[in-house]
């Protein structure tokens, strides 16, 4: 599957322990070598989700604009506009900047388009987005018209590229309406160095909603919320361009709608236990679990059980716990405390002091923000090392 993957290795913030996995990359049998937890990605499964992706978008009219959110790592943002990608999302300036300061650093010369998805907050966050918008081209997500006026002072004589966030149902941010969409686009009009760029509209909520027949009835009412603020606003004079939103869950329905011209699918590039457990065989393109935890057992000395050394500091604890790759024979994870998990023996392969198990991580999105390297293997060998550029940036 892999054709033209630059693979990356990057011991900027790598643990002392780590550097005989480093000596051994592209050995067979290296992955063994890695100083457990780890977080490890299989890039043929990663390249594949993209690629399938990417192929579900192209020729629809709806470009792709992948949520970094799930990966904060610039190693994959180039994978993902090498696939075609018209730009980026970040959920945060501060993880926006992480993401692009790498990718300059690394000597990307391309455009570099990257939109904001939470509206920004007060001076200070106004004063970092302005800040990132003369690295990169920049949109940003505003949802009141006190934001607006925050960011139009923090730019000052330069020029940035605002969307108009709408509530579709999550009721998280977004104008809950046509009227406060009219009052912030209005607002966008007085300033000068604002452009008003489009709308957004994202429905979290939707995502992981369980049977396609359900999620495409909510996710088309979600849809017409956008469009009648879509008409609203046109009706009003405006031009909306850009029609942004959509997740890995409703990305192929979104397609179908076409109200949304860009989608911001993050967890595809990993994809997650709740995911699978949510949409199973739903999902129009199988989207291949790329992401592990990879832990070994550190204790064998009762009947029943093992332990591990991937606890709650591991991974994400929102979404229950996860599942052991390969083990269908009663052998399941229980969380055992900050380091420690619990894995029943089940009827399998015995398990031993000292052997490896491979987990799927219950939520990808926060377990990859604990961690910051994420190891790229194909079957046995470790073949590269990205880093986790925007680990913690959640300003
Ligand atoms: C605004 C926004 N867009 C897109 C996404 C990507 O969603 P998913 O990871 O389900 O593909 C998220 C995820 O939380 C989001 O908050």
């Amino acid at each position: 599957v892999t054709t033209d993957l630059s693979l990356p290795l990057d011991t900027d913030r790598l643990h002392h322990d780590a550097h005989e996995a480093v000596e051994a990359l592209g050995r067979p049998g290296s992955r063994s070598l890695l100083p457990t937890p780890a977080l490890l990605c299989d890039v043929d499964v990663l390249e594949s989700n993209l690629a399938q992706m990417a192929s579900l978008a192209a020729g629809s009219g709806t470009v792709l604009r992948p949520h970094a959110k799930t990966h904060k790592s610039a190693f994959i943002a180039r994978r993902q506009l090498a696939h075609g990608a018209v730009g980026i999302s970040c959920a945060t300036a501060s993880e926006a900047s992480a993401v692009v300061d790498r990718m300059l650093t690394d000597g990307w010369t391309g455009p570099l388009s990257v939109l904001v998805t939470s509206p920004v907050t007060g001076a200070a966050g106004s004063r970092r987005v302005a800040a990132l918008a003369r690295r990169c081209n920049l949109l940003v997500a505003v949802d009141h018209p006190d934001g607006v006026d925050e960011l139009a002072s923090a730019v000052g004589g330069g020029t940035l590229d605002v969307v108009c966030d709408v509530d579709v149902g999550l009721g998280r941010t977004g104008v809950t309406g046509p009227d406060g969409a009219r009052a912030v686009v209005a607002h966008i009009a007085r300033h000068h160095g604002l452009r008003f760029a489009g709308v957004q509209g994202y429905g979290g909520h939707l995502q992981h909603m369980a049977g396609r027949d359900e999620r495409c009835r909510a996710t088309e009412s979600a849809n017409n919320r956008l469009r009648s603020v879509i008409d609203a606003l046109e009706a009003a004079g405006h031009q909306v361009g850009l029609r942004t939103g959509g997740g890995t869950g409703t990305s192929a329905i979104d397609i179908e709608l076409g109200v949304l011209n860009e989608l911001q699918p993050g967890s595809y590039a990993f994809m997650d236990r709740e995911y699978r457990d949510a949409l199973g065989d739903d999902l129009e393109v199988g989207f291949g679990q790329s992401l592990t935890v990879a832990t070994t057992v550190v204790s064998a000395n009762q009947d029943s059980f093992v332990t591990v050394d991937a606890g709650l500091k591991a991974m994400a604890t929102d979404a229950g716990s996860p599942t052991v790759v390969g083990r269908h024979d009663g052998v399941a994870y229980h969380f055992f405390g900050d380091e420690h998990g619990l894995v029943t023996r089940g009827d399998g392969a015995p398990l031993r002091r000292g052997d490896r198990l491979d987990l799927v991580p219950p939520h990808c999105d926060p377990t990859v923000d604990r961690y910051d390297a994420l190891w790229l293997v194909r079957g046995d060998t470790l073949v590269g090392l990205a880093a986790v550029d925007a680990r913690g940036c959640s300003q």
